[in-house]
């Protein structure tokens, strides 16, 4: 058996397409969607997602800005910017890359985002509502794995899911989504015991681990669907995701390459609730 592989960039570029009447009529009505970034540091990697983030927004008819401080700036000055884009009426999304500097209080920048304004999903008043199964902003990777099972035509309710990771930013909000949608889900990580046992019984598996090619064909149940959100790099610097893609190609139902799988999503999902906040605001105007 091979793998049917979800194409997150084809889906990604269709969904994109989708959104660009959305963001005409916004601006027709004097609302355009506008998303401000902000990098602090120099981080190579964060400043290439940063970069893709800023052009993905432009490239649809978006306003977005990229704000960049030293590595060294202290956080008041971080916090006294967010202020200012809170109370800023065309800005409609805020995001911090992560990770800050260590002596940064991660929490404290992100719960100083306006929660609607929050289109990370990472204020607590955002997690809260995802946890009660009512989300306003849902976190942008999660999200697009969303519209991967969607788009594949996954039904969730009943299955076993089985999320390797625990991050925020990941792990701990796909596991929630999972949830709401009737799966039975099992949060794993790095360190679990039997954790093959515990992947072999999924219909549903999702990796975020960071570790490359972590998950291999033996813990794998035949015809599950393998969801990879792993981005690493090898030492040739080529990408790999968690999954060893060859070898689990050959067990998996459905299986998400990398490059080109859920990566071009997550920017993706950034636009829609850029999109989505800016139509609520419009809504409320
Ligand atoms: N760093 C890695 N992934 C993310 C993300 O989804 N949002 C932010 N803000 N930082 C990140």
């Amino acid at each position: 058996m091979t793998a049917q592989i979800i194409d997150g960039k084809a889906l990604a570029e269709k969904l994109r397409q989708g959104f660009k009447a959305r963001v005409e009529a916004l601006t027709a009505k004097g609302h355009k969607p506008g998303l401000v970034v902000i990098l602090v540091g120099a981080d190579p990697a964060s400043e290439v997602y940063v970069r893709n983030k800023v052009n993905g927004c432009l490239a649809i008819g978006m306003h977005s800005e990229k704000i960049t401080y030293e590595a060294t700036v202290d956080q008041a000055t971080v916090l006294a910017k967010i202020a200012e884009l809170n109370a800023d009426p065309n800005i409609h999304g805020i995001l911090v890359q992560l990770p800050l500097p260590g002596h940064f209080d991660e929490e404290a920048v992100l719960e100083a985002i306006a929660a609607d304004k929050d289109v990370d999903g990472f204020h607590a008043e955002n997690v809260g509502a995802l946890a009660q199964g009512n989300p306003r902003f849902i976190p942008c990777t999660p999200y697009g794995v969303m519209k991967m099972f969607e788009q594949g035509g996954v039904d969730l309710s009943g299955k076993e899911a089985v999320v390797i990771g625990r991050s925020n930013i990941v792990g701990k909000p796909m596991a929630l989504l999972l949830i709401n949608a009737g799966a039975t889900v099992t949060v794993c990580n790095s360190r679990t015991r039997d954790l093959a046992g515990h992947t072999r019984r999924a219909d549903i598996l999702v990796a975020a681990v960071g570790k490359a090619k972590f998950v291999t064909a033996d813990m794998v149940k035949p015809g599950a669907v393998v969801i990879d959100v792993g981005i690493n790099r090898l030492p040739d610097g080529k990408l790999c995701g968690d999954v060893d893609f060859d070898g689990c190609q050959a067990v998996a139902g459905q299986i998400t390459p990398v490059p080109g799988g859920v990566g071009p999503m997550t920017i993706t999902m950034l636009l829609a609730n850029t999109i989505e906040a800016a139509e609520r605001k419009a809504a409320a105007a």
